[in-house]
């Protein structure tokens, strides 16, 4: 079965079962500088699995795409991905264990027809913050998996939470068996011989955790995860995702354009193509710093590989055709931004290749030493030079280091590495307190003006008008909302009197920190972000709007000027932007 049948069956059987198909969230979190990618379909779902009401009921279904980038330096192997698709199902305080269970297995025993004897079960041991989940157990058996393939593990199995706060709670896994032969007699879902490989993740979510320890979420949620490249290499008898059809297009050209043979290399372009790809659709574009070095590391090692199967890099643009070809019809939005797509690569591909080579030629100097010196290890200092001077992130230099026979001080490297970005952000708001003094006084006005018009959208178009994204320069402001129609004119001059009488009333702006729970709690707006801090800082404007918010913004609303929308427009599926401007 094709990945992407597996997601279409997924999305209609739990549509079938009342859930509301949502759109998957872009890559890119968008005013949450505090993650750096969408890594679980539950991220841009915290706020209603902490109690704000979704707008779509309590029954919802998406496929997320993510971007995990902890093992970057693991892809090349047989299983890690740096972007993956996630399925997801959600109950907000709707249905728990018993269904949610109940319709996991009818999903993988009929709707994908896994046999139920290739089928194991993990649940929760229970320890002092939280029982054992004998009631997961029990509702498996009753569905059909014996006793004996139900395994009961601790919070490093079968515990969920994001981080070190926020919801979480136990889960219960799904396993498939390979059918390989066992590892040994206690072989089990817990090894990682490769037996067994997990499939599903249903997340009963009935805590809160915080440095203090675990309080109870007001509703208790599910919360569901099921990778599916993994599902579809399973389904396909495949020994790894490069071997399913959403790879095999893009490594079959790389092995017809190689001229030396790296299976390694191979995987490594085809995966960070695709991510890099899919992060440049969502709007990311490489740079030293946060989500941008993410993108160039991508960028970057993959072109190192393909030099290292010694395929012209002319070829890369032949490489992206191929691989939107194949991956359209998953993701349209690879077709619209095509053009970007290739540009952005290939800029990143022209600075990269004019240090390549020179940085190609210092570390085999460095190696020279190091075996004069009968030093094993590449330092930190090395490392970072190669990153400072000719652009070779850490990955890339450990690639060639492996491949010379040596290992590389990691550690050494990230802390230099540290102190570099730390003195660099110091330079850049030196610059901005002495020169951008005056701009910096524009965009506070534009923030506070922001969360004006956000109230107004909800008192003019409804309150499911819920903001989904803004973007504030020293010339504009910029608004994402859903909204599921083009604005009238009567409704944008109505939006623009709001917002400007309640400029005209000089409405005092108020800050007040407070623990996030008693601010979720007094109905103040925030966006989705994957935690907050224990302490929020609340901005109340007049009597008109309180949102959790990191500030800063002006004392009195008198100050903003007179605001007006400059224009309205779509953004993408049900989300409406708009552009204003205070004059
Ligand atoms: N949040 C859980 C996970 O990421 C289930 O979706 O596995």
């Amino acid at each position: 079965m094709k990945a992407i049948e597996i997601r279409n069956k997924y999305l209609n059987f739990f549509k079938k079962n009342g859930h509301a198909i949502i759109p998957s969230a872009p890559l890119i979190p968008e005013n949450d500088p505090s993650v750096l990618f969408t890594t679980a379909g539950m991220q841009p779902l915290v706020p209603y699995l902490l109690g704000e009401k979704h707008p779509e009921g309590t029954r919802l279904t998406d496929y997320q795409k993510c971007v995990r980038t902890n093992d970057i330096d693991e892809v090349g192997d047989n299983r890690h991905l740096t972007y993956f698709e996630m399925l997801g199902n959600w109950s907000l305080g709707d249905y728990f264990k018993e269904e949610s269970i109940a319709m996991s297995f009818e999903f993988l025993t009929k709707e994908l027809e896994i046999p139920v004897e290739k089928l194991s079960v993990t649940c929760f041991a229970g320890d002092e913050d939280c029982p054992k989940d004998t009631v997961s157990a029990n509702v498996w058996k009753k569905v059909g998996i014996p006793e004996e393939r139900i395994y009961f593990y601790g919070k490093d199995d079968n515990w969920w939470i994001a981080g070190e706060e926020g919801p979480c709670g136990p889960d219960t896994e799904m396993f498939y068996d390979t059918g390989k032969p066992p590892c040994s007699d206690n072989c089990q879902p817990s090894c990682d011989c490769g037996k067994y490989v997990e499939i599903w993740n249903n997340v009963f979510m009935e805590y809160f955790k915080e440095k203090s320890g675990y309080s109870k979420l007001t509703k208790r949620n599910v919360d569901t995860g099921l990778g599916l490249e993994r599902m579809a290499m399973l389904l396909q008898g495949k020994e790894t995702p490069y071997d399913t059809e959403i790879f095999r297009p893009i490594m079959e050209k790389l092995e017809e354009l190689q001229k030396e043979d790296y299976i390694e290399s191979r995987r490594i372009v085809a995966e960070h193509l695709r991510s890099s790809m899919m992060i440049i659709s969502d709007g990311g574009r490489p740079s030293n710093v946060d989500r941008g070095y993410v993108l160039r590391r991508l960028i970057r090692r993959m072109i190192r590989h393909l030099n290292k199967l010694q395929i012209n890099l002319e070829q890369l643009e032949t490489l992206i055709d191929i691989n939107i070809n194949n991956l359209k019809e998953m993701y349209p939005e690879l077709e619209k931004n095509k053009e970007i797509i290739k540009n952005v690569i290939i800029e990143e591909k022209n600075k990269f290749v004019k240090t390549l080579a020179h940085g190609e030629k210092e570390f085999e100097k460095e190696i020279k030493k190091m075996q004069e010196n009968g030093i094993t290890k590449v330092a930190g200092n090395v490392l970072f030079k190669l990153y400072d001077t000719y652009g070779f992130p850490p990955e890339v230099t450990k690639d060639l280091a492996q491949e010379a026979g040596y290992e590389v001080n990691i550690e050494e490297f990230e802390e230099l590495f540290k102190k570099h970005q730390e003195k660099s952000r110091q330079g850049s708001e030196q610059k901005f307190k002495g020169g951008l003094a005056e701009q910096n006084e524009k965009t506070i006005a534009y923030h506070t003006a922001t969360h004006l018009l956000n109230v107004a959208l909800k008192q003019v178009i409804g309150k499911d008008a819920h903001q989904r994204g803004s973007n504030i320069t020293v010339d504009r402001m910029r608004f994402d909302f859903n909204c599921d129609h083009k604005l009238t004119d009567d409704e944008k001059k109505a939006v623009e009197d709001l917002v400007n009488k309640w400029i005209q009333e000089g409405l005092e702006v108020t800050k007040q920190e407070m623990r996030k729970e008693d601010a979720l709690k007094s109905g103040a707006e925030c966006m989705f972000i994957e935690k907050y801090p224990d302490i929020v800082t609340v901005y109340t404007i007049g009597n008109i709007s309180k949102e959790l918010c990191g500030g800063p913004h002006v004392s009195n609303t008198k100050e903003l000027g007179k605001f007006k929308i400059k224009k309205e427009e779509s953004s993408s599926s049900g989300i409406r932007r708009i552009k204003a401007i205070l004059e």
